[in-house]
């Protein structure tokens, strides 16, 4: 598997965040897997989960190429990663019509343009089990303030390269999601100035937490 740097430095806070958050056996939709590293190391570390994962149609092929040189020894006993799928979040089509117990995405709000956040989070409600929770990972602002000046440069940067991209506004994704039906339930600090956004479709049940 061709790995990613950032990767490579996320995927331990996050898996640790996932078995915290996670009911058992969980069934995970997964959006924007990039190379399929993150499905691949919490479908390994995890006990017993379906990670779905996804992207759009131009990265399906080497997503899906990554996670079948997978051998099933390298994950979980009762894990299971499904074909990944093609998901495109401003195509409603594509949506898929199964039920999930979480929806996970890293680092994919700063790269889909800004108008793309609310069909996300429209498409989330609709796949999410009542009480499922929506995990956003990566970097975030509150309304123009910037927890750190790396991320103002990394807005800068990625408006550089296209102006559609951007770091987003915290602030503003939450009032979304309220619009949507999900609840911001907690904003976690993550290593290196990111953070995990949390939602929930209905009420949660904290009793649900792995121990
Ligand atoms: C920087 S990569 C992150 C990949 C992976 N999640 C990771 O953490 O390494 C950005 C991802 O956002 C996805 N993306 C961008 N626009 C999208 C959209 N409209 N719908 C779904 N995924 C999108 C890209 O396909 C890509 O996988």
């Amino acid at each position: 598997m061709v790995l990613s740097p950032a990767c490579e430095r996320n995927k331990q806070p996050l898996l640790a965040l996932l078995q915290a958050w996670l009911p058992e056996r969980a069934r995970v939709l997964e959006i924007g897997s990039g190379n399929g590293q993150h499905a691949a190391y919490f479908g390994a570390n995890i006990p017993a989960l379906t990670w779905q994962a996804s992207e759009r149609q131009e990265g399906l092929a080497i997503l899906r190429g990554q996670l079948a040189g997978l051998a099933r020894q390298e994950l979980a006993p009762a894990a299971e990663l499904p074909t990944a799928i093609r998901l495109d979040v401003t195509e409603a089509e594509q949506w898929p019509n199964g039920r999930f117990d979480a929806v996970f995405s890293a680092n994919t709000c700063h790269i889909m343009p800004a108008l793309a956040l609310p069909q996300l989070l429209a498409g989330v409600h609709q796949v999410l089990e009542p009480g499922g929770l929506l995990l956003l990972y990566g970097p975030f602002h509150d309304g123009g303030v910037h927890t750190a000046a790396s991320n103002l440069s990394f807005d800068a940067h990625l408006r550089s390269l296209d102006p559609a991209m951007g770091v987003r506004d915290a602030l503003e994704l939450k009032q979304q999601a309220l619009a949507v039906g999900l609840e911001p339930l907690d904003d976690v600090a993550m290593p290196t100035n990111n953070r995990t956004l949390i939602f929930s479709s209905g009420p949660w049940q904290s009793s649900r937490m792995l121990p």
